[in-house]
């Protein structure tokens, strides 16, 4: 369901500044953000995702050398032309969709000081009415694509600021922002739990739960004033986290919306292939012969690995 209205986000910030050091050489000269998953970058899905979920304007943290991003959201005259002559209208319609989704607005962030530095530059791209905004990471894709709307009814419920969570192993916490809960409150749905702490990347043994942040929040507007008063974090960065934590020790409600549903981690190989493996094998052009090529691939693969 899209909620535009008082209950919906107007904004989402998306923090897509990074060199992209693990996707090197490819990132010399293409922006992560900009790698096709199939045949649409990553930024492409995100606006989509963000534009269903209601919003109008898409505040894209970008680095100056990362134009590209935002060029991507224009409009292609000549290429629009060529492919109206020859009556390319698929393509043409692919072309067109980035700019018709959501109105970009860029936000430069000059120094890689962390994501809570990246989020807190977002505040002037909201209007002076909106109390709350929505962050997407794009190194996360979330599937599937919705959840940003069941956090809006959560929100609408209880205030305050929504975040959504997955449930992972336990010797992965430590890549994460790993939430203290509340145990289930009576009539509260079975996908929320109330936050009393949140921590970036603990170790294993000193992580609270299993639930980690994993690129969906949504925030509101106080989270500003929390940026402004925490000092560097983990690895020396501001952190979206410690901001979170600091605005639970001051009785701001935050929750959890606990997916249930599968993530692809774009933000390195390792997460992007399987990621095009499995947008490949849902498409309905290349999907049949990829599942075919993928059985033969992992066959030779066994013979090979058999011969070593
Ligand atoms: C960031 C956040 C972390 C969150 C993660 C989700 O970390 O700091 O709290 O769990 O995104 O992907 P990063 O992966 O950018 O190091």
């Amino acid at each position: 369901m899209t909620q535009a209205g008082s209950n919906g986000v107007r904004t989402v910030v998306v923090p897509a500044a990074g060199m992209g050091t693990r996707f090197l050489p490819a990132t010399k000269t293409v922006p992560k953000e900009l790698l096709p998953v199939v045949d649409t970058p990553g930024i492409e899905l995100i606006a989509e995702e963000a534009a269903q979920a209601g919003a109008q304007r898409l505040a894209v943290i970008t680095a100056p050398r990362k134009q590209e991003i935002m060029e991507y959201f224009r409009n292609f005259p000549e290429l629009e032309h060529t492919l109206e002559e020859r009556g390319r209208t698929e393509q043409l319609n692919k072309v067109r969709h980035a700019a018709e989704l959501i109105r970009p607005v860029a936000i430069e962030q000059d120094e890689p000081l962390g994501l809570g530095h990246a989020v807190g530059l977002a505040e002037g791209a909201l209007e002076d009415d909106e109390e709350f905004f929505g962050v997407m990471l794009p190194d996360d894709l979330v599937l599937p694509v919705g959840v940003m709307e069941r956090m809006a009814e959560v929100r609408a419920q209880y205030g305050g600021s929504v975040l959504c969570a997955f449930e992972v192993p336990e010797d992965e916490v430590s890549n994460y922002g790993v939430f203290d809960v509340e145990e289930p409150e009576e009539g509260c749905p079975a996908d929320v739990r109330r936050v009393r702490g949140m921590v970036e990347k603990p170790e294993a043994e000193e992580a609270p739960s299993t639930f980690v942040a994993t690129g969906r929040y949504l925030l509101d507007r106080a989270i500003f004033d929390a940026l402004r008063r925490i000092t560097p974090g983990k690895g020396g960065e501001l952190q979206l986290t410690d901001a979170i934590e600091l605005l639970i020790t001051e009785g701001h409600p935050v929750h959890i919306v606990i997916h249930e549903g599968k993530r692809h981690d774009l933000g390195n190989p390792g997460g992007y292939i399987p990621a095009c493996v499995d947008f490949g094998l849902s498409h309905p052009t290349y999907g049949p012969h990829l599942r075919r090529t993928l059985h033969r691939i992992l066959a030779e693969h066994e013979v090979e690995d058999s011969q070593d």
